[in-house]
């Protein structure tokens, strides 16, 4: 595909962002991670070995580019009620990225973040992010955004902030797709990490929910499950059935993928052939559109770590269309 437009990949992970921006003709032209594991993953994707510490790297040793994309770890600022401007924000993260942003002037910023942000510090780390942004000249603005609302099946909000130099961002065009379910990205033949029936309880059909984000809640895993004061039949009603005894139904969506460790995946029921299993890695880096071609981590672990960190690929591609329809292609074309 023909170069449209470059970018930076700062705090890249495995490259998620990378893939979506590419895909909408965008040049990686430098990226950043201090995991030697992501830079590992990374490395065998993209030959390259992202850069370190981002509090490290001077902001002149960067090469310049159109547009900065960064999913940030999210960390609430100091100062918490007022609103001091950019000193706010020194120490943290995000003041790499405006530092970078102060000295490059890119036309475009693509942040992405956990839709909790919003709440942090009674919703002022996000008012302090918009400010610094604003202040270094930007229009900007922001949406959560639903993966299943890109052709994967998993209910995974996030938070998407899009400023540019010319004009704000119109969420409103970007792209939708018709919701598709987890039976469609099962791996067929799998043998691993079925559970025996006497480990779970199916809910009765009647009283099955399925819920507005499209997951379809079916049973629950019996081991480890405090019952004592629970009243039979209700069980499935209750708080103590923390969300991975939980079990979802391949005929709806997956919970948000986790990304702290292997303990946290979920169980899925699929009624084709009536058995319960967790899901395989595959199909972990299928919920979050990541390529069949894709080389995913050799180390267990640190895989499905690295793709509870990640982005859904088809979001940031459909973004990173209208990015470049509405932002960049008269700037470019001028
Ligand atoms: C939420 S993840 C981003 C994942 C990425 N979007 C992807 O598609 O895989 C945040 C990343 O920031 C990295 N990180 C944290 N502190 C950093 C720092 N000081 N310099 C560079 N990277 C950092 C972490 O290692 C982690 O991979």
């Amino acid at each position: 595909m023909k170069e449209k437009f470059t970018f930076i990949d700062l705090f890249c992970g495995i490259g998620g962002i990378r893939i979506g921006m590419e895909k909408a003709g965008g040049r990686c032209v430098f990226s950043s991670d201090l995991n030697k594991y992501a830079q590992e993953t990374y490395e065998n994707n993209f030959g390259e070995i992202p850069e370190g510490d981002i509090t490290k790297i001077n902001e002149k040793d960067i090469p310049s580019f159109d547009v900065l994309c960064a999913g940030f770890p999210c960390q609430p600022f100091s100062i918490s009620g007022k609103q001091k401007g950019f000193d706010d924000v020194r120490g943290t993260l995000f003041f790499d990225i405006c530092r970078i942003v102060k000295y490059h002037q890119p036309k475009v910023l693509f942040l992405e973040n956990v839709k909790h942000i919003i709440h942090h510090d009674k919703g002022n780390t996000l008012k302090i992010i918009l400010q610094n942004i604003k202040d270094l000249g930007y229009f900007v603005e922001y949406k959560i955004l639903n993966a299943r609302d890109f052709g994967v099946p998993q209910n995974r909000e996030r938070i998407i902030i899009i400023a540019s130099k010319n004009k704000g961002f119109n969420f409103d065009k970007v792209k939708i797709q018709q919701p598709v379910y987890l039976e469609s990205i099962l791996e067929n033949n799998t043998k691993e990490n079925f559970l025996d029936k006497k480990d779970y309880t199916l809910i009765p059909k009647d009283k099955i929910n399925i819920k507005d984000s499209g997951l379809i809640f079916i049973g629950y895993r019996n081991k480890n499950i405090w019952k004592k004061g629970i009243r039979e039949n209700t069980e499935h009603l209750s708080r103590v059935h923390r969300q991975p005894n939980r079990i979802y139904s391949s005929s709806g969506i997956h919970p948000t993928i986790p990304s702290q460790e292997t303990s946290g995946r979920f169980f899925i029921y699929i009624p084709k052939i009536d058995e319960v299993r967790k899901l395989t890695i595959k199909e972990c880096y299928r919920l979050m559109g990541f390529p069949e071609t894709y080389k995913i981590n050799k180390t267990i672990t640190e895989a499905y770590k690295q793709i509870g960190n990640s982005v859904c690929i088809p979001m940031i591609k459909e973004l990173a269309i209208e990015i470049e329809e509405q932002l960049l292609k008269e700037s470019n074309n001028a």
